[in-house]
């Protein structure tokens, strides 16, 4: 199965546009320490050809065309065939919008992230102009669905809803999942967005582990000055509560993606990255090939 990294920051990338933290800061100036990164989306293939997009970023674009792999192949034409979303979240739905050429597309996501979509939000008839332009696929959790020779399964995870549904929905469980990708024998576990340990499905499975590596810190944040939540109360476990069940796990390859600009794991070489190297785990960037 092939695996690559699209975008490896959380919400509002990496610098984000309005943020001069350190990390930002080191990152705007050039520093080689703090590469860059576009926002959350990882790509992934049975066959090498047909590709499934994970949460579909809002640089989504940017990220096609940093990707020859996605490039099309013919006058109207494209790899990328379906999506599949770990949530409702801008960061991972707001790419679809960009992606409204007149291409077929499947989308899978489960029930309440695809009633939050497209019960609530105009745009999104934007990829319902023909019938046939986009194939809904419900995931139930648990429940294996086959899309382009790829086996996704989506494991409910404790999370949040959406920012601009609290209030308006009832939460649910099937709100934010690990999405569990299995081709060839091999399986991908990605779970960007994880309130606690608990329910998660065994770390040990995945020869690939993508995890939650949003804060270093509960509260980094406030720390900071930035912000008054904590990484909890945002639906992310830090980078500090889940380093030792990742350092336990029997994957290959352990992986932190859908890293917060203000994470200091982000800087080579910083303490923070140093802990998270010695574990044995690594810190996602842009175009990181992981195949499994
Ligand atoms: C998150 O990861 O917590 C969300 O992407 C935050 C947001 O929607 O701004
Ligand atoms: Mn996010
Ligand atoms: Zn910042």
């Amino acid at each position: 199965m092939r695996v690559r990294v699209l975008g490896a920051a959380a919400g509002g990338g990496f610098p984000q546009w309005n943020c001069a933290c350190a990390c930002c800061t080191l990152a705007r100036a050039g520093d080689p320490r703090a590469s860059p990164r576009t926002q959350d989306a990882i790509a992934a293939s049975a066959d090498g050809e047909r590709w499934v997009l994970l949460n579909a970023s809002p640089d989504v674009l940017r990220q096609i065309a940093a990707s020859a792999f996605l490039w099309p192949r013919a006058p109207r034409h494209s790899p990328v065939v379906a999506l599949a979303l770990c949530n409702g979240d801008v960061d991972h739905v707001a790419g679809l919008l960009s992606l409204r050429e007149r291409q077929p597309l499947t989308l899978a996501a489960t029930g309440s992230v695809l009633s939050g979509l497209f019960e609530r939000n105009v745009l999104l008839r934007t990829l319902q102009r023909f019938p046939g332009q986009l194939t809904r696929v419900p995931l139930s959790l648990g429940h294996a669905t086959t899309i382009a020779g790829l086996s996704i399964t989506a494991h409910g995870v404790a999370g949040r809803p959406p920012i601009h549904l609290r209030g308006v929905v009832a939460p649910r469980p099937e709100d934010n999942v690990a999405l569990e990708i299995a081709a060839h024998g091999r399986r991908v576990l990605y779970a960007p967005a994880v309130a606690s340990l608990d329910g998660l499905p065994s770390l040990d499975a995945p020869d690939v582990l993508l995890f939650d590596g949003t804060f270093w810190s509960s509260d980094e944040l406030v720390a900071q000055g930035l912000a008054e939540a904590r990484a909890e109360d945002m639906g992310h476990l830090p980078v500090q509560s889940s380093l030792g069940a990742l350092a336990a796990a029997r994957a290959r390859r352990k992986v932190y993606v859908h890293v917060n600009n203000t994470n200091p794991i982000l800087v080579a070489g910083s303490r923070e990255r140093l802990a998270v190297e010695a574990a044995g785990c690594a810190v996602a960037f842009d175009g990181m090939e992981l195949d499994a």
